[in-house]
């Protein structure tokens, strides 16, 4: 039988991304509490990492052994794979060897050649388009601040990037409206929105986008992999920082979130990282309990 993947959050129905996410919040409880639940003894995952990452690493790492089982890191800078082992070798390889991979890479088209010849479960912990391990932890820090989030309006600010394109997936799995303030130029993927356009709304204007809603989100103008555009995105989302006045213009209940790492004074302030209404830090522990109920859901049979 294949294996099931978690290569984008449509690999999920509404109903299992709402159960994951319950299942995150009692984890949560249960390691507070000091429970041990070891459901994953002997099970070893393998983390392919051609990108850097704090929060990931740590979170998968911690998760598999609180779970019971073993996390090995995996970098491409000293494994065959950066050498120029194709992927189809490489995944039949490791995948015989583990029982579930993670991997953090550039190009989408990789992880899903990986996938495609892998025998165990592959997850995505970042490609250049998808980043849905954070959206679990979002989608459980909104579910836990504010309760269900069905029906309401997230605006994202800032670059198209794989982080949007992951609140668009979530949009369409958790029914709720979608804000992109993006300048011109830095759009998510046309196809993407043009198939989501009763629930994604494309502004210019972040003000305009902030206005009625109830989760802020944001991110780094230039991600991994496009560091020599530094320079020429800071001039292009000149005025898209996310601040208190901007924060002041949604609705008295908003919530802000950013994925980590930021970069304070450029797409967000100071003072809106510290700002009772930013649970980034929350956001970021839920990496930890999301992603325990993910490798429970994808290998407790
Ligand atoms: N948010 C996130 O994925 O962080 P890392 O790059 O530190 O893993
Ligand atoms: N968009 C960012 C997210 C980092 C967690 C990047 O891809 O670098």
């Amino acid at each position: 039988m294949n294996p099931r993947h978690f290569l984008t959050l449509l690999d999920l129905t509404s109903e299992e991304l709402k159960q994951i996410i319950n299942r995150a919040t009692e984890l949560k409880a249960m390691r507070n509490r000091g429970e041990v639940h070891e459901p994953l003894t002997n099970k070893v995952m393998a983390m392919i990492f051609e990108k850097s990452s704090t929060r990931t690493r740590v979170s998968f790492e911690a998760g598999m052994a609180q779970l019971g089982g073993h996390a090995m890191f995996l970098s491409s800078r000293d494994t065959q794979l950066g050498r120029g082992e194709p992927v189809e070798d490489s995944a039949r390889v490791i995948s015989s060897m583990v029982d579930v991979v993670m991997i953090r890479t550039f190009s989408h088209d990789i992880i899903e050649t990986f996938a495609k010849y892998s025998k165990v479960p592959v997850i995505n912990a970042l490609t250049d388009d998808y980043h849905p391990c954070q959206l679990l932890a979002d989608m459980q820090c909104f579910f836990e601040h504010r309760g269900d989030i069905q029906g309401k309006t997230v605006t994202w600010i800032g670059d198209g990037n794989n982080m949007c394109q992951s609140y668009i997936n979530a949009a369409v799995l958790l029914d709720f409206n979608l804000h992109i303030a993006c300048p011109e130029g830095f759009d998510p993927d046309a196809t993407l929105v043009a198939e989501n356009q009763d629930r994604v709304t494309i502004f210019r204007d972040p003000a305009k986008a902030v206005k009625g809603s109830h989760l802020i989100v944001t991110d780094v103008w230039a991600s991994m992999g496009q560091e020599d555009e530094q320079e020429t995105r800071l001039k292009r989302f000149d005025g898209y920082q996310v601040n208190t006045a901007l924060m002041d213009l949604a609705d008295s209940d908003a919530i802000f979130m950013h994925c980590l790492p930021a970069h304070r004074g450029e797409e967000v302030s100071h003072d809106m990282m510290e700002d009772p209404r930013s649970v980034v830090f929350d956001e970021a522990e839920n990496r930890l309990h999301a992603q325990k109920a993910l490798l429970e859901f994808l290998l407790v049979k």
